[in-house]
């Protein structure tokens, strides 16, 4: 059977009803949800930030966040989400000009290190870093919103990246983010996802909990 972990992106929730969206994605099994904050600099849109955050932790709604940071400059940012039930920040390559040193700055807050591939972003920004890794996200549409088409041929990308983390030996988590809908999840687990990041597809349908088991079920 395969093993892969469903990751909610909140951005395509009700923010009038936050905490009850949240909640129905735990009962569907899912304790980690995906966190997209935007700047309107890096990406046109503009998000939210860590005191949604705070709320979350302040209202005891036993999640883990995966935050995914589209934002420049970003090392600012980084410690504004420490202390925050924060298991990963991810970032983008192009949005430090340092980026060992912003790899630093997510571990000294003690989250798991990611680092997000845009569809055109060229892989050799890992070369020097693979080793610090706990996640890669694979961006199957241009960042900036919920609800885009899935860019399919970044399935050959997911594909060599699975094959660069079996090479090494390393357990980095490969995470797939953008697009990504009930015709489209099984090619993306078969491309060696282990974490499929998705918004809309949950979000905009009428039963969050039934969604979510109608793509564990693909895999049953
Ligand atoms: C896009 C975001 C995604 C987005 C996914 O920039 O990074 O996390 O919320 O939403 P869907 O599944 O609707 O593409
Ligand atoms: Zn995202």
């Amino acid at each position: 059977m395969k093993k892969f972990l469903i990751v909610p992106s909140i951005l395509s929730a009700n923010f009038c009803n936050l905490e009850s969206d949240i909640r129905k994605i735990l009962c569907a099994g899912c304790n980690l949800i995906h966190f997209d904050v935007m700047d309107n600099h890096y990406v046109p849109n503009l998000t939210m930030g860590p005191i949604i955050l705070q709320s979350i932790k302040d209202n005891k709604i036993p999640v883990q966040i995966d935050v995914h940071l589209m934002a420049s400059p970003v090392d600012s940012l980084i410690f504004l989400f420490s202390n925050l039930n924060v298991k990963f920040i991810t970032i983008h390559p192009e949005t430090t000009n340092h980026l060992d040193k912003t790899i630093r700055l997510i571990k000294k807050i003690g989250c798991g290190v990611g680092i997000a591939i845009n569809p055109a972003t060229p892989l050799n920004c890992l070369d020097y870093i693979f080793d610090e890794l706990d996640l890669i996200l694979v961006m199957t549409v241009n960042p900036g919103f919920g609800g885009q088409i899935f860019l399919k041929h970044i399935l050959k990308k997911i594909k060599y990246i699975r094959y660069l983390i079996n090479k090494r030996k390393r357990s980095i988590l490969l995470s797939v983010d953008g697009g990504i809908n009930l015709s489209n999840f099984s090619s993306v687990i078969n491309a060696g996802a282990d974490i499929v990041v998705i918004g809309s597809a949950i979000f905009d349908s009428n039963d969050y909990v039934q969604t979510i088991q109608d793509f564990k079920k693909i895999f049953i």
